[in-house]
């Protein structure tokens, strides 16, 4: 190992690279991970030791707060590399704004830009030649933040540990994907987290989503925890629905997550002259639709899976199969993004960033 000091962020590189142990034409997402991690620490009311260093288990106290009281928040974020080499975010101001939204709520003290942006930049840097080029490669971001404070006493730590660590992924869903719309789960209520990045917000939903998969569902489709009468979310993703030629997309709220690619879809439709109207959808809207024929689509949207097609939903016990469609909005928006994310197209927009 060896270690420098590049922009006040210590750099120690592992003696050797796993790069050549990966098969990176059959990559199950995010289970790979890079040579090199960003760490930083709260300790004493200030981020402290910014460093790159080898990727490696570390050591927690037991009593660390994080996992007694689920104080940890995350975010999810793609680089790409374009066929000149060179390698670029896709909005990361917005990931960078959201950790810190996610931050406040979860009573946790906001990571600075240069700390966030410099460790990412960097580490990036050094781990370039795992971000393969070609449309469907891309290397995933997961920058989180987890309380590390002793104790088990019920109240905010007074340490953290922010880090940063890099998976090269290409896609996230394999295969169809059928949905049920809940109707008695939540994935969040009003007053709660479910704007936030929580960890906890996942973790809620995987119970709820093994009843789903056992019954033959991939995903679950959120609806409002008061009612359920309205569609909010689908899995881990926004939800677009398309009904006729008109999008729909539920607004941004306590209960749902102010996607990045979510906002992203909006502003390309616009664009691409599609009509698309964001406003709470009913679920007898969609039955209806799904009825009389005029459901087309279904889609999510998110960083992770950028978007996935739904092929079909289930509400109260009854099955909707979505029609098999050419020329599918989901297709052509997905084009266009991930041309723009790849740098196959202009950006008139300005959301990519070189590193
Ligand atoms: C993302 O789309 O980046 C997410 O955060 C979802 C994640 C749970 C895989």
């Amino acid at each position: 190992m060896s270690a420098t000091q590049t922009n006040k962020i210590e750099i120690i590189k592992s003696a050797a690279s796993k790069i050549n142990e990966v098969d990176f034409a059959n990559l199950s997402f995010g289970s790979v991970f890079t040579d090199h991690l960003f760490e930083c620490d709260f300790k004493n009311g200030e981020w402290q030791n910014p460093v790159i260093k080898p990727y490696a288990p570390f050591l927690c106290d037991p009593s660390s707060r994080v996992f007694h009281y689920g104080q940890a928040i995350f975010e999810g974020m793609k680089a790409y590399k374009d066929t000149n080499d060179d390698v670029w975010l896709f909005r990361p101001d917005e990931n960078y704004n959201r950790f810190n939204k996610s931050a406040v709520r979860m009573a946790m003290p906001e990571v600075p830009e240069d700390i966030f942006m410099n460790g990412l930049n960097q580490l990036l840097k050094l781990d370039q030649e795992w971000i393969k080029k070609g449309k469907g490669n891309a290397m995933y971001i997961r920058p989180f933040m987890i309380a590390t404070g002793h104790g088990v006493i019920a109240n905010p730590s007074d340490e953290y540990k922010f880090m940063i660590i890099l998976s090269p992924v290409t896609s996230y869903y394999a295969g169809e994907v059928k949905v049920l719309i809940a109707e008695h789960y939540s994935r969040a209520a009003n007053g709660g987290i479910g704007a936030a990045k929580a960890a906890g917000n996942y973790a809620a939903q995987f119970y709820p989503t093994q009843l789903a998969n056992n019954s033959g569902f991939q995903q679950v489709i959120w609806t409002d925890d008061a009612t359920h009468t309205k569609l909010e979310e689908a899995g881990t993703m926004n939800v677009f629905f398309r009904i006729n030629d008109t999008l729909f997309t539920a607004p941004v709220s306590e209960r749902i997550l102010d996607g990045v690619t979510r906002k992203t879809l909006i502003d390309l439709a616009k664009s691409e002259n599609i009509d698309i109207e964001i406003r709470p959808v009913l679920v007898s809207e969609l039955v209806e639709a799904a009825k009389n024929g005029t459901l087309k689509e279904i889609f999510g949207a998110g960083t992770a899976a950028v978007i996935s097609a739904i092929s079909g939903f289930s509400y109260q016990d009854v099955y909707y199969d979505l029609p098999k469609i050419e020329n599918s909005v989901a297709n052509q928006l997905k084009e266009k993004l991930t041309n723009i994310q790849n740098k196959l197209e202009e950006d008139t927009f300005g959301w990519t960033v070189k590193i």
